[in-house]
């Protein structure tokens, strides 16, 4: 079988593992039975291919593939099969079942690595509990166990409850910190999920810097009056409030200086959200990115003095209540040239580029030399049923990822 036809394959037989068939897309969250089914067989599939399997304190999947000299730091390449809502089948799972598919090729080319080669499911990239990487956070150390009381998923359940439903102890999230300096690098295949690549005509995006978010909430109250008794002028309405703070968050990122600002709410909850009540309370998620750290402080500076303002000209209560703070993070040079070498040496077109999407690799890339390698999305689309990408591009990334794995493990 063709390594394509078996990808897609697996990639198929993944995407059957779905909290939410009916609504279309994959639901498949960190640490439901649904996710654990899915990680089981992906554990399957690692075994098949000769790797030794472990399951570390938050449920981050590795396979082990010894090195000849097991005591060099070794070489990590993953992703994550968890999903967001109604998403797509690629987004994660290509890094992780593209990864088995590279090992399976380099195995059969009869390669011996010097290094060991891991990989890895990550636990939780999508944002859950609100934060997203969960998994890679915890080996980073970049997770507290106070984080796993106070990280809530929109049921109010904590990750500290969702790891103990899953059966983890939080107690032990320390246990699933990775010393760095067994790390010689990290490389993660992903789908770029945009639209540069294809319009580009390029088949690879090696990636050079990674875009982090700035993520907060903004709750506005104002007071739940009768929506006919309440003259205009005498409202406090907090979700009219929200809408003229979105809206200048629109503008102010539209005019940020980088150009690669983007600014979103992707979440509003408004209660008590009965059409004959004055809204009492709006809730906006707002979520700020940039690879340029100083453009988007800016943005949220700006952004946060605009909401205060509008709070007080509508006499509303304004919160703050952040919830993810990332750093930007350029990608190794070591690892970057290692997969331009291999996209030369398959001749293929290509294109350095900076990823806006977050990725586990964004958040071990503070502790160990990380890079990325980028197939195309067909029209750009991610985080949505229709995600795709063709068979032969996910070949292409497969083929990529493996000379850069043999590079960085001889
Ligand atoms: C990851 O899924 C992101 O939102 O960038
Ligand atoms: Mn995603
Ligand atoms: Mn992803």
């Amino acid at each position: 079988m063709s390594t394509a036809t078996r990808l897609e394959d697996a990639i198929a037989e993944l995407a059957g593992f779905n909290d939410d068939p009916a609504a279309g897309g994959i639901t498949r969250e960190v640490y439901t039975p649904t996710y654990r089914a899915a990680l089981d067989r992906v554990a399957k599939w690692m075994r098949d291919a000769g790797l030794e399997v472990r399951l570390d304190a938050v449920g981050n999947l590795f396979g082990r593939w010894e090195g000849a000299e097991p005591d060099a730091p070794l070489v990590l390449t993953g992703s994550h099969v968890d999903t967001t809502l109604n998403a797509g089948r690629y987004d994660g799972v290509l890094g992780v079942l593209g990864a088995i598919e590279a090992v399976r090729l380099l195995q059969e080319a009869g390669t011996v690595p010097r290094r060991s080669i891991e990989l890895v499911a990550w636990a939780g990239e999508e944002p859950r509990f609100g934060t997203g990487c969960v998994g890679s956070r915890a080996a980073a150390g970049r997770l507290e166990r106070a984080d796993l009381d106070r990280l809530c998923d929109r049921d109010g359940t904590s990750m500290a409850t969702a790891l103990r439903d899953a059966g983890f102890d939080p107690d032990r999230l320390a246990d699933a910190a990775i010393d760095p300096a067994t790390v010689h690098a990290l490389v993660e295949l992903h789908i770029e999920q945009g639209v540069v690549l294809e319009t580009g005509g390029e088949s690879i995006g090696v990636v050079t810097a990674i875009a982090a978010p700035h993520d907060f909430r903004l709750g506005f109250r104002g007071a739940a009056t009768h929506a006919g008794a309440t003259p205009m002028h005498l409202r406090r309405d907090a979700l009219a409030g929200a809408a003229e703070a979105m809206t200048a968050l629109e503008r102010i990122v539209r005019a940020s200086p980088s150009g690669t600002t983007v600014g979103t709410v992707g979440a509003i909850r408004v209660r008590p959200g009965a059409i004959n009540v004055v809204p009492g309370t709006a809730e906006l998620d707002v979520d700020v990115r940039d690879s340029d750290l100083g453009a988007r402080t800016q943005v949220v500076e700006d952004v946060l003095a605009a909401a205060r303002e509008i709070a007080a000209q509508r006499r509303l209560e304004l919160e703050l209540t952040p919830i993810v703070e990332d750093v930007p993070v350029a990608c190794e040079p070591g690892v970057v040239a290692a997969a331009e070498a291999a996209v030369r040496e398959l001749g293929l077109p290509y294109r350095r580029m900076t990823s806006g999407a977050y990725h586990d690799a964004m958040v071990l890339g503070s502790r160990v030399p990380i890079g990325m390698i980028f197939v195309p999305s067909a029209g750009g689309v991610s985080h949505h049923p229709d995600e795709h990408t063709d068979a032969a591009d996910l070949e292409r990334g497969v083929r990529v990822l493996v000379g850069t794995l043999a590079r960085l493990a001889a």
